[in-house]
């Protein structure tokens, strides 16, 4: 085999062929029974990884490239022990098979392990027998032939060198004295005119050699053996911390003296890198390897989504789709199909490839913070099953800076902003190609507002600094793909795939249409309804709804999509007949769990619809009202429900028949997508056989209508200069800040890679882009957030000043860091530390001022009740009371207060109340606002509590925050008891459901974590066996990523500083 001229084979054997060829098979119970944990290399081989497969050609031509040019005698003896290993592994592989054969059950099972282990001990043996010594091995320029124990390159060089500090921390054997100085002796043998190569190597590469204090001591520890290490971690999980501790610091302490160590180190980091080096050419080529036999991934998976999914074949398009080349080349795509179509589960499978067989990270971008919960909710079960880590980044949830792991891989589930800020700080930490793959849900919300120009910055930054992740976006609603696939430099896959037939129709007067699109007249006749109205049901119902909706439920289910809230609960209070009611006891107990999420309270409106089985849905609910309708009508026990359009693209709630009451949201008519998006949700996959849409319509808007269900799709358009140019100037500020562009031709440059400039003559038609860009830097100059300076070649260079850089780290809206600036400031002055009112109005956020008039009684009911302290703040912002109390008797005021300021304090009162009282309810009630604002207002105040504590971070005047403000951003995000917070951070347990947990005796996540789902059942109300089995999965996913960051943290607090002087 050539060093030159590497073909790379993947070779295959099931365990029928082993036996079938004689060799005695390595899948024994007694080894499945052993073998008990993962470590790295057993969860590499849990996983599937191509250990076992092309992996002694991959791994030499891994090596092959760098050393092409190096042929000596450390090359032939690499050749003849290769061809060893080779002839000894092909003789347990052979081409076309099922690499997982009957063992591919990944988890729990370490029968892959132990067929690793005897490869090993059988090509040991070979090697020895063909004459090589421990010497000769170790002299090969290639880090994975370094070890004496494992002669194998295979095992070696899938070993991650960063990993082994972990094993050091953790691994019994790791230790054994003996072992250590063996191989430290091995690597003092090293000939210095190899040493030398290596070292040139080094240098070219440009890295640095860094190594622990332990990986000093243990140097050859990733070159150990799998059994080794597999020892080590199966003890690992029963050591205490502080065990590991002292242990590591022994290590430490006992490590040789620096100019002694500073050569091992440096001997040790050619290692390293040949081994790094050799895992990345590995981890390139895996990628266009088909390593299992489910699209590339272990039947495991195939079974958990029949298992947890009821999954159990893909449609024809999406195996096409996986099949693409695209795909296969780890190239960009966006795929579109109509909703239903079952578009997640590609991006699923894709994901999981990327976790488990390219080992790299993820990233998946939803459109909402309830898409995201239960994302993570979903995914938690497979995470656990399959060995990767699932966190959540929405709202204020979401670690900054992220956890650099060096086990597990960790796939992130974020909200456009949550994404923003995480690609951000992935660019500072220098750390995005950890990322290998980007998924976006929804593509076509690029074109929304200022949540789009955040997905366009999130994605022009991933195409700019990582050439290597993959971006895959998908939609229902994308007609100018081609724009969107410039941008991105995607392929496109298209299909009009639809699982479930849908039939739309329109309603006018007493006759229903059929919808056919492509023809000149598209509504068709079908029928004519005849339903024997009495004069007052007409006045009642004239647009007979209550007889469409009955023509389907209650034996199948109906969404109503209405123009308005108000609409929403009137539609589903009509609907309410007498035939419908049924008083059973899910319905019950549903009430039962509304009257206590709302603390003894009860919607009036839900507590006369639900007993026949109706419920309205719409943002004016609390976030647990909305869960427990949505579960309800997801398990059938509600059959309809009145829903404003936020339904139509969110939680998948699908239908039967969904009836749009009018073709208007608010005074708008409806958009084609919107349309979509809403009729969409008519035909359940694998329950209903046809959907069916009715949109009502007046005869007025008949002509309008035509176009809506026959013109083709809104084009998605750059949102970057929406608002003003919001998007583009802080598009330029980040840049700066994260010094991805300096000058402004690199600006230039890279405004010229986005969406807005592919679309450039439709979304700036009257100004160049150039002129954009300047005028944009000028902007930021002249607010304080940018300077300019000449370099040594008298270019101008740009930079973020300290403000700007709080500002794109703390995410700020441009427009208002410079008053947050202030507010701050001016807080620091008489900050009121006794009440927590001051710092709730520093919080408030800004944009939700123009949502919400202050009542001039209830606010000066408010302020007459607040403290001496409280109500000198408030003075000394510009609030006195006198002011207010003049409004309220309606005179005329002096001298006026800054409205803004007013209507911030007015909403800080809101939230203190709450933070105070935990009742949504009451507060609702006393500030006569709906209780849904309260909660949507509470969460935007969480999570810009958490950008101000960003913003503060990175201004050291404001030291005095962070300490302060941590704390008020864990209280805002739950504003519960105390003691429900461990448990609410769980993904989807919301206080209700917190506090019955809490009732029942589990009182902290290693509760919940070790709860058993089947006793959870019995013990807490209402609580179905797939809720229990999530709430047990999610909790154990959150325990897991919580104790791998710190044990992430122990390591990097125990790693000898690179740059430690020595005598
Ligand atoms: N191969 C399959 N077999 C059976 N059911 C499937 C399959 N693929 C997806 N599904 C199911 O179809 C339903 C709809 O899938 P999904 O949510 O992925 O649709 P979508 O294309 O993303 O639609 P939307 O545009 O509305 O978000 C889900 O309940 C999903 O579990
Ligand atoms: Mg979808």
């Amino acid at each position: 085999m050539s060093t030159d001229h590497c073909e790379i084979e993947v070779k295959r054997m099931s365990s029928r062929k082993r036996i079938k060829d004689g060799v005695r098979s390595h899948l024994t119970p007694a080894k499945k029974v052993s073998c008990t944990d993962g470590g790295e290399d057993s969860e590499a081989a849990r996983l599937g990884m191509d250990h076992s497969t092309g992996d002694v050609s991959l791994v030499t031509a891994a090596l092959g490239s760098p050393s092409a040019s190096q042929k000596n005698l450390a090359f032939n003896q690499l050749e003849i022990e290769d061809q060893a290993l080779q002839h000894n592994i092909l003789s347990y592989c052979s081409d076309h098979e099922d690499l997982f054969g009957d063992y591919d059950s990944i988890l729990e099972d370490c029968s892959f392990m132990a067929k690793l282990e005897d490869v090993e001990q059988d090509a040991k043996q070979q090697i020895t027998e063909l004459g090589f010594d421990k010497g000769t091995t170790f002299d090969q320029p290639h880090g994975v032939d370094l070890a004496p124990q494992c002669p194998s390159p295979t095992f070696t060089a899938l070993k991650m060198a960063g990993d082994h500090s972990q094993n050091v921390l953790c691994g019994e054997d790791h230790a054994d004295s003996d072992i250590m100085s063996e191989l430290n002796e091995v690597c003092e043998d090293i000939p210095s005119s190899q040493f030398a190569f290596q070292h040139e190597v080094l240098t070219e590469m440009g890295r640095s050699d860094t190594f622990t204090p332990a990986e000093k001591a243990t140097g050859a520890h990733f070159i150990l053996d799998g059994s080794i290490d597999k020892q080590g971690s199966t003890t690992h999980a029963r050591r205490s911390m502080t065990d590991l501790l002292k242990r590591a610091m022994l290590e430490n302490a006992c490590a040789a003296s620096p100019s002694i160590s500073r050569l091992a180190a440096r001997k040790e980091a050619a290692v390293i890198e040949e081994m790094d080096a050799a895992a990345n050419t590995v981890q390139a080529m895996t990628s266009e390897i088909d390593l299992g036999p489910f699209f590339g991934l272990p039947t495991k998976v195939k079974d958990l989504l029949a298992q947890l999914r009821g999954i159990k074949e893909l449609y024809d398009w999406q195996k096409t789709c996986l099949a693409l080349d695209s795909v296969k080349q780890h190239r960009n795509l966006i795929y579109s199909l109509p909703t239903s179509g079952g578009k997640t589960l590609v991006a699923e499978i894709l994901i999981l490839k990327e976790l488990l067989c390219r080992r790299m990270d993820a990233l998946l971008v939803l459109p909402y913070i309830s898409l995201v919960q239960e994302k993570v909710r979903g995914l938690a079960s497979l995470g656990l099953e399959l060995g990767f880590l699932v966190e959540e980044y929405a709202g204020s949830k979401g670690r900054f800076p992220p956890v650099k792991r060096r086990n597990k891989r960790s796939l992130y589930v974020a909200t456009i902003e949550k994404a923003h800020s995480l690609v951000n700080a992935l660019v500072e930490l220098g750390r995005l190609e950890s990322v290998g793959l980007l998924v976006v849900d929804e593509l076509h919300m690029l074109g929304e507002g200022s949540r789009g120009a955040l997905l366009e910055m999130t994605l022009a930054k991933v195409l700019y600094v990582s050439k290597s992740t993959q971006i895959i976006g998908m939609s229902a609603t994308l007609s100018n793909v081609k724009d969107l696939q410039k941008f991105l430099k995607a392929e496109n896959y298209t299909s009009d795939f639809r699982p479930v037939q849908l039939v739309e129709y329109v309603k006018i007067q007493d006759t229903i249409y059929e919808v056919h699109p492509q023809e000149d007249d598209c509504f068709w006749f079908s029928r004519a309804l005849n339903f024997k109205y009495s004069s007052s049901m007409q006045k009642i119902d004239p647009d007979h709804i209550i007889a469409l909706v009955t023509e389907v439920i209650p034996a199948h289910s109906c969404l109503v999509f209405c123009p308005s809230k108000k609409n929403c609960e009137n539609v589903a209070s009509m609907i309410c007949k007498d035939f419908l009611l049924h008083h059973d006891v899910k319905k019950a107990a549903l009430l039962q769990e509304l009257r206590s999420s709302g603390g003894g309270a009860v919607c009036p409106v839900l507590q006369f619809t639900v007993p026949f089985g109706l419920a309205y849905h719409h943002s004016g609910l609390t976030n647990e009202e909305r869960k427990l309708v949505e579960e309800a009508y997801a398990a059938g026990v509600l059959c309809l429900l009145t829903c404003t359009s936020t339904l139509a693209a969110g939680i998948n709630l699908p239908a039967r028949r969904v009836i749009l009451r009018s073709p208007y949201v608010a005074m708008n008519f409806l958009k084609r997508s919107q349309y979509k998006q809403m009729v969409g949700r008519a035909g359940r996959a694998g329950i209903d056989a046809t959907g069916e849409s009715i949109l009502i319509l007046q005869e007025k808007d008949k002509l309008l209508a035509k176009q809506l269900v026959s013109s083709p799709m809104e084009s998605c358009y750059s949102q970057l200069m929406h608002d003003n140019g919001k998007g583009i100037h802080s598009l330029i500020l980040s840049l700066v800040g994260l010094k991805i562009t300096r000058t402004l031709e690199q600006i230039r440059d890279f405004v010229l890679a986005t969406l807005l400039s592919v679309q450039e003559s439709h979304t700036c038609p009257e100004r160049k882009l150039w002129d954009v860009t300047q005028d944009s830097v000028e902007f930021l100059r002249q607010k304080g957030l940018l300077k300019a300076s000449k370099d040594c070649e008298n270019n101008l260079v740009l930079e973020v000043t300290s403000l700007g850089r709080a500002t794109y780290k703390g995410s700020i809206d441009l427009t208002c860091s410079d008053i947050l600036y202030r507010d701050l400031s001016k807080g620091l002055d008489s900050l009121v530390l006794n009440s927590l009112l001051h710092l709730v109005y520093l919080v408030t956020p800004y944009d939700m001022v123009s949502q919400c008039k202050p009542d001039w009684t209830i606010f000066f009911r408010q302020f007459s009740s607040m403290t001496a302290a409280e109500q000198k703040m408030a003075s000394d912002i510009g609030v006195p009371e006198s002011f207010v109390a003049r409004k309220a008797a309606g005179q005329s005021v002096k001298k006026p207060a800054d409205p803004m300021v007013v209507a911030r304090l007015y909403l800080a009162l809101v939230v203190f109340s709450l933070v105070k009282e935990n009742s949504l309810w009451s507060v609702a009630n006393r500030f006569q606002l709906s209780r849904g604002f309260i909660q949507s207002l509470l969460s935007s105040a969480s999570a810009f509590c958490s950008c101000v504590l960003h913003f503060t971070e990175e201004l050291e005047e404001f030291w005095a925050y962070k300490a302060l403000l941590t704390e008020l951003t864990r209280r805002l995000t739950y504003c519960v008891k105390v003691e429900l917070i461990p448990l609410m951070e769980v993904a989807g347990v919301l206080e209700f459901r917190a506090k019955q947990l809490y009732n029942a005796g589990y009182k902290t996540l290693a509760h919940l974590a070790n709860a058993d789902p089947s006793l959870l059942v019995r013990t807490v109300q209402n609580l179905s066996r797939k809720q229990a089995n999530q709430i047990v999965a999610s909790a154990k996913m959150l325990l897991t990523e919580k104790a791998e960051a710190l044990q992430e943290e122990v390591n990097n607090m125990l790693t000898l500083p690179s740059d430690l002087p020595s005598s």
